[in-house]
């Protein structure tokens, strides 16, 4: 794992959004895979900005994202759909056939399934993550194995109550989402790892650091070929070594 040290959020955003516009810029027809939460919010922005500045072309490129909550329509303001218009979709010329979110309601297997097979047919040149207090990517939480494709799983009490910031009450969070599986993530070719903040420093020295587990599935991170890490000092400064 390869990693980059930024000094703050605003330097590791910019970090993350030169991988993303010079993947663009080499191969347009990318297959992206994207990511929620506050994290990513201000690399989309800048993605926005250098697609109205510089006219970098989204038209030929597909996206699939990582997670989306169980129940909620994609127009939901806090569906992670509504978050990708929002954020990044509306700034820039994807195609909307070409964009992909989990699909938060109807048949549960049915939406695994169909997601899966695309997936397959549509391999990942660069996926994008967060991370999880808990050490969760996508919504694969610490569990006894790593689940290989997209499913259905029930949030931790760590992750409702990191997210219920978004919603008005902790009820209306909702307790099931659905997630690309660590195989899927792990078969990307190349993954980039945006953390940032002193919250996230305890979890990131155990990826860094710890034994490869389904306890902390971010851990399995260590075994991918190419991952990139951009982290800032903060999120870093729990780690021994020193960066
Ligand atoms: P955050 O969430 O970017 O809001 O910290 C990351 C995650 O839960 O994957």
């Amino acid at each position: 794992m390869k990693v980059i040290i930024v000094e703050n959020y605003e330097e590791a955003s910019q970090e993350a959004a030169k991988i993303f516009i010079n993947q663009v810029k080499e191969k347009p027809n990318s297959i992206l895979g994207l990511a929620t939460g506050s994290t990513p919010v201000r690399m989309y922005e800048l993605l926005r900005e250098d697609h109205e500045k510089n006219h970098t072309s989204y038209k030929d490129v597909k996206s699939y994202n990582l997670d989306e909550y169980f129940g909620l329509d994609a127009s939901h303001p806090q569906s992670y759909h509504y978050f990708m218009y929002k954020n990044l979709f509306n700034g820039i010329d994807i195609k909307d056939e070409n964009v992909h979110v989990p699909c938060g309601q109807g048949n549960i297997q049915e939406n695994c399934d169909e997601y899966n097979k695309m997936l397959a047919e549509n391999p990942i040149d660069i996926q994008l993550l967060g991370i999880g207090s808990n050490g969760h990517i996508g919504f694969n939480e610490p569990a006894d194995v790593f689940e290989e494709y997209t499913h259905c799983v029930e949030l931790t009490q760590n992750t409702i109550d990191a997210n219920k910031r978004f919603f008005e009450s902790e009820e209306e969070v909702p307790r099931k989402a659905y997630t690309m599986g660590i195989g899927t993530i792990m078969r990307a070719k190349r993954i980039v790892l945006v953390v940032s903040g002193e919250d996230k420093a305890d979890i990131l020295r155990k990826v860094i650091e710890g034994p490869v587990t389904p306890k902390v599935p971010a851990s399995i991170l260590k075994f991918h070929p190419y991952v990139t890490i951009v982290a800032d000092k903060a999120a870093l400064s729990l780690c021994n070594k020193q960066y």
